[in-house]
């Protein structure tokens, strides 16, 4: 009985202090289950859906409980901006939650460094990337793109149905590998061998395990239990971390300090210690493989569901680059406005990070046009409400590429983000997403296996 009176009275409290205010300046949101909080309100497999309706119900910055952590959801491009921009360091963190230890164990990379030991690495990386970038990225894509449209040409020859998913994965990586390590990862080999067993599927399985698992976060204790657990069966992490290691190894072995071969030399000769060099090269990894390839899996159903602005795009393609063999590169890009556009509507129109994706943390109190948020709040940035809010975008479920030709709605398109700490990989996603999407254009026409149109519906994995 006493044991119930006790369960009873905790239940009280949690109830109380997750729906009692901070102060008079809280934004609103639900009400607050005891240790749940609001997390019921959320489907995981689609949070993003339910925060924008919510946003409907509550305003452009409301507030949940995630299990034990005291959660804001920005849903307007203004707050965003002056949060991620004006206020990049009052909003810098990110949380320090027991999955993404997991991932990088001490959160010793980039991506989910605190901020303080965040910069020094970041401005590091992003001038080696750049110098990368301008040296070798315009052949990297060149030559990987007539390798992946040769593999698929094999298809199309005997007309035979596919699934491009695994090409694509292969070309971001491949991107990134070449840039990283001056390695590559052949066309020919299946996912159960080489490089794509010990590094591109267990990359799926971390974002399947991110997004499935994260829930355990929220809950007392249980963010810890399945720390432990996942920990002692051995992480996909782990393995991938395996083999980054062998190419410290090697390229240490033969570093030539005055000629630099890729971002892995840069890092070492930088004077990174080799946890925070591997750490780095996975955050690459991870966050540039995934995401540039689910766009590209995005950019073929939207395509097979608007067959006419995938032939107004390839006409236009045509045009610029002649019917014959021509491969379209980054320098074309200046003279295909209408394909520009239809890859600027691809991202707002499937935003691939609809949450963010890498949540902030409050480093200290603050308030934000009013709204007091404490320090240590996490904050999540509903990018997706902004990118369908019908104030800036008319029929904002409806694929409209021509929405672009004539405003590039600078405020209000973010898919990577913004301020100091937005994406790492933005030029270099632009430009293999460009590059890849616009030959895929000049050179097929894209449908679905049955001619009919592909299902659209979203959701986290
Ligand atoms: C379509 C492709 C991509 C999208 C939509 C995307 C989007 C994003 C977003 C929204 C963030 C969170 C930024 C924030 O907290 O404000 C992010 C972070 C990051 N992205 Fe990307 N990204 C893409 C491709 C890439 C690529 C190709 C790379 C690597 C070459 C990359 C590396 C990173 C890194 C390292 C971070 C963490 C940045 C930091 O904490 O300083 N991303 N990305």
């Amino acid at each position: 009985m006493l044991i119930l009176y006790v369960i009873a009275f905790l239940l009280l409290i949690s109830f109380i202090q997750k729906n009692k205010k901070f102060s008079s300046k809280d934004p609103p949101g639900p009400l607050e289950l005891p240790i749940i909080g609001s997390i019921y309100k959320i489907n995981p497999k689609m949070p993003h859906l339910e925060m924008t309706r919510l946003s409907k119900v509550y305003g452009k910055v409301f507030k949940m409980w995630f299990g034990k952590n005291y959660t804001i959801i920005i849903n307007d491009a203004s707050i965003y901006r002056e949060m991620y921009v004006d206020k990049a360091a009052m909003f810098g963190d990110r949380p320090n939650l027991p999955s993404l230890h997991l991932l990088v164990p001490g959160l010793r990379d980039i991506s989910l460094e605190n901020y303080d030991a965040w910069k020094p690495v970041r401005e590091f990386t992003s001038t080696s990337l750049a110098r990368s970038r301008s040296r070798t990225l315009n052949g990297i894509l060149d030559y990987q793109t007539n390798q992946i449209l040769n593999s698929l040409k094999q298809f199309s020859k005997i007309r035979e149905p596919f699934s491009p998913s695994f090409y694509y994965q292969k070309y971001t990586i491949n991107v990134i590998l070449k840039m990283a390590f001056n390695d590559e990862i052949p066309y020919s080999e299946s996912p159960s061998e080489g490089l794509m067993a010990k590094i591109v599927t267990p990359i799926d399985q971390i974002m399947n395990r991110l997004a499935g698992n994260s829930i355990f976060d929220h809950i007392y204790g249980l963010g810890h239990l399945y720390y432990y657990i996942t920990k002692f069966r051995g992480t996909e992490a782990d393995k991938i971390r395996v083999e980054l290691k062998k190419y410290y190894n090697d390229h240490l072995s033969t570093l030539d300090k005055e000629n630099p071969r890729d971002i892995l030399d840069h890092l070492i000769i930088g004077g990174f210690d080799e946890e925070r060099v591997i750490n780095v090269s996975l955050d690459l990894l991870v966050a540039g493989g995934e995401t540039s390839a689910t766009t590209m899996e995005w950019f073929t159903i939207v395509m097979v569901n608007n067959p006419e602005c995938q032939e107004k795009a390839a006409d236009e393609l045509r045009k610029v680059v002649g019917k014959d063999n021509g491969l379209v590169t980054v320098s074309h890009r200046q003279s295909t406005p209408y394909t520009n556009a239809l890859l600027r509507e691809l991202f707002r129109y499937k935003t691939v990070g609809p949450l963010g994706p890498l949540p902030r943390v409050a480093r200290e109190d603050a308030v934000i046009q009013d709204y007091f948020i404490p320090k240590g709040t996490i904050i999540l940035s509903n990018i997706y409400a902004i990118h369908n809010d019908e104030k800036h975008y008319q029929s904002p479920r409806q694929f409209i590429p021509e929405r672009f030709l004539t405003d590039q709605h600078y405020e209000h398109w973010l898919p990577f983000s913004i301020g100091a700490r937005n994406c790492l990989g933005l030029s270099i996603a632009v430009d293999e997403i460009y590059v890849l999407c616009s030959n895929l254009l000049l050179n097929f026409k894209i449908s679905s296996a049955n001619g009919q149109k592909l299902d659209e519906t979203e959701s986290m994995k």
